[in-house]
Parts: C-alpha cells; sequence; structure tokens
C-alpha cells in the first residue's frame, strides 16, 4: 500500500482498486463481503465502492487468515469497530492478543496430537481400546470422570 496522497482523502475505492492495491483477488474481496468481512456501497451509477479503510481491514484480514484464524472468527473481531473507522494500532493490539492466544492452544494440541503419533508410529494397532488418536475419549475417561478436555478432537 502506497502513501494517501491529499486528494484522495475520504475518496471511495472501486473493487479494482482495493484489489489491486491490497493485494487480493476481487473474488475474494467480493467472498469477504458475502461472509460480511468488509462492507461497499453502491454509487449513483450502482456501483460497488469501498471508503479507504477498506484496506487496514483487508490487511488485518489477511494476517488472521495466515496465522489460521477460521472467517467467522476473524468476522466476530471485526464486528465490534464500527465501518467507516479505520482499525486503529489499539484496535490491532486487541485483536492480535486474541488471535494469539488462539493459535498458542491450537500450538498445544498440536504438540499434543504430535506426541501421541509418535507412540503410534510402529504400532499400526489402531485399537480403540489403547489408541490414544483413534478414541482420545477412553484415554481421557482413565483420568476420572467429567469433561478432561473442551476439544478432544
Ligand atoms: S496405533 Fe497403536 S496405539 Fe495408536
Amino acid at each position: 500500500m502506497g502513501r494517501i496522497k491529499p486528494q484522495e482523502h475520504g475518496k471511495q475505492l472501486t473493487v479494482g482498486e482495493v484489489a489491486r492495491r491490497s493485494g487480493v483477488a476481487v473474488s475474494t474481496l467480493h467472498f469477504y463481503e458475502t461472509k460480511g468481512l468488509i462492507q461497499s456501497a453502491r454509487n449513483q451509477g450502482n456501483q460497488r465502492r469501498y471508503p479507504r479503510e477498506v484496506l487496514r481491514r483487508v490487511a488485518i484480514i489477511k494476517v488472521a487468515q495466515r496465522a489460521g484464524i477460521p472467517l467467522a472468527s476473524i468476522r466476530d473481531a471485526l464486528s465490534v469497530l464500527p465501518q467507516g473507522r479505520t482499525p486503529t494500532a489499539a484496535d490491532w493490539k486487541k485483536l492480535s492478543a486474541g488471535w494469539k492466544k488462539d493459535l498458542d492452544d491450537r500450538i498445544a494440541k498440536l504438540i499434543g496430537l504430535r506426541d501421541q503419533l509418535n507412540d503410534c508410529i510402529g504400532c499400526g494397532c489402531l485399537s480403540v481400546k489403547s489408541c490414544p488418536l483413534r478414541n482420545p475419549w477412553d484415554k481421557l475417561s482413565e483420568q476420572g470422570p467429567g469433561p478432561r478436555l473442551l476439544d478432544p478432537t
């Protein structure tokens, strides 16, 4: 994204301009719009026009997607920001802190899965009774009653 020229302040962008400046395909921008991540307005010729702040929103969406955050979660997080306001550094700090926790949780689950897989490599039994990958609930039930994990999948 380049520097904003003074004459561009308040300028509405076409979908092609947003695509060019953000590096995101027009079809992806339309997809984001159908999912409620970004919004456009129609001009008098019934063509979509986007406020400039959409560029920062699209940048945030791309970064979050790279971190593996589901689009629905990104939409929920962005929904607290008023449309038409450029997400600020404080907004970003709050959003990214929440996503870092999601990422940490997923990494911890993946490490657990990798360690279980280590035990299974070379075994191949895939036993419903004893294989932790095949039946994590049985293994967890050995630890006592009640929910042992929030998401054993
Ligand atoms: S394959 Fe045997 S314990 Fe998982």
